[in-house]
């Protein structure tokens, strides 16, 4: 796997036309996608990048899609020399939600007995941390895909929301319960009962998104950030990734015990060890992630 895509790597340059590239794509490892753009940048090639490529529907996420973006996670995920993930769209669309095309026919006993929709909780499970860099478009499944990201960074054109009101439907991968917690009741409310929008200033006042960028040059920025996360400990990162998604899901005191032990865990690692004497030494430190 550390050779990864290599092919795919030179036809994502930063300002390339999404319009010229081919829409499949083999990897030397022999992975074929034919939703998503994959490649490992950054000066260290640590920083694995997964663009979604379906121009023609604003890369609405059907469900070839998702399933080439878990394909890629699970290849990130065991790649000894990525240590972050970025996931971004085009200009124009992070992604527009999930593919209504696909899904119109459906009914209960399709979406139940199929547990629809369920694979897409791949993206939060990753130990790796993963940063979603959206412009354009980020709407239904596709806010609720930059919400299943570590970190949100969002180009000044970007624009969330949850529409699938406007559907007759509402959120189904996480939407009503991470745009809660993320921005509070009462704009998740307006947002999931109205399918009004808001765009990058008002995500970033309301602690949706941590930076806004122009837009092109938010994904070497998100790659920057995902450089320095690369350059830590990729356990001591796991370890604090744990420690953070845990807020999410315990009370108070499970969270800080739970934190305490994964602190004395830290412990037990060289890199903890290494960390602290180049400090005391006044040198950088070398982590081996062990
Ligand atoms: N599914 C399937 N196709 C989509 C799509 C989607 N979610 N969003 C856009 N497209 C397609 C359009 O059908 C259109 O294709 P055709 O050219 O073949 O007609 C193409 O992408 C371009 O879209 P528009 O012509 O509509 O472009 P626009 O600039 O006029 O509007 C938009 C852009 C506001 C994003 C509009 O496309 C739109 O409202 N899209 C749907 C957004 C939405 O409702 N998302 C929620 C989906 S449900 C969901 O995600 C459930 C969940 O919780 C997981």
């Amino acid at each position: 796997m550390a050779s990864l895509c290599r092919s795919a790597a030179s036809l994502l340059k930063p300002r390339a036309a999404p319009a010229v590239r081919s829409a499949v794509r083999l990897c030397s490892s022999g992975a074929r996608y034919e939703y998503i753009l994959v490649e490992k940048r950054g000066e260290r090639s640590n920083v694995g990048v997964i663009q979604l490529n379906r121009p023609a529907a604003l890369n609405a996420l059907c469900d070839g899609l998702m399933k080439e973006v878990g394909r890629a996670l699970d290849a990130f995920e065991v790649d000894g020399d990525v240590g972050a993930i970025v996931i971004t769209g085009s200009d124009r669309a992070f992604a527009a939600g999930a593919d209504i095309k696909e899904m119109q026919n459906l009914n209960f006993q399709d979406c139940y007995s199929g547990n629809f929709l369920a694979h897409w909780n791949r993206v939060s499970t990753v130990t790796k941390p993963v940063i979603a860099a959206v412009n354009g478009f980020a709407l239904g499944g596709g806010c609720e895909l930059a919400m299943m990201c570590d970190i949100v960074y969002a180009g000044e054109k970007a624009q969330f929301g949850q529409p699938e009101i406007l559907l007759g439907t509402i959120p189904g991968s996480g939407g009503s319960q991470r745009l809660t917690r993320a921005v509070g009741k009462s704009l998740a409310m307006e947002m999931v009962l109205t399918g009004d929008r808001i765009n990058a200033h008002e995500a970033k006042q309301s602690g949706l998104v941590s930076k806004v960028y122009p837009v092109d040059q938010l994904v070497s920025e998100a790659v920057k950030c995902g450089e320095k996360i690369a350059s830590n400990s990729k356990l001591v990162s796991a370890m604090a990734k744990e420690a953070v998604n845990a807020a999410f899901e315990l009370t108070l005191a499970e969270g800080n015990r739970l934190e305490k032990r994964l602190f004395h865990a830290t412990f037990a690692t060289d890199d903890r060890r290494e960390g602290m004497a180049a400090f005391v030494e006044k040198r950088k430190a070398s982590f081996q992630d062990k």
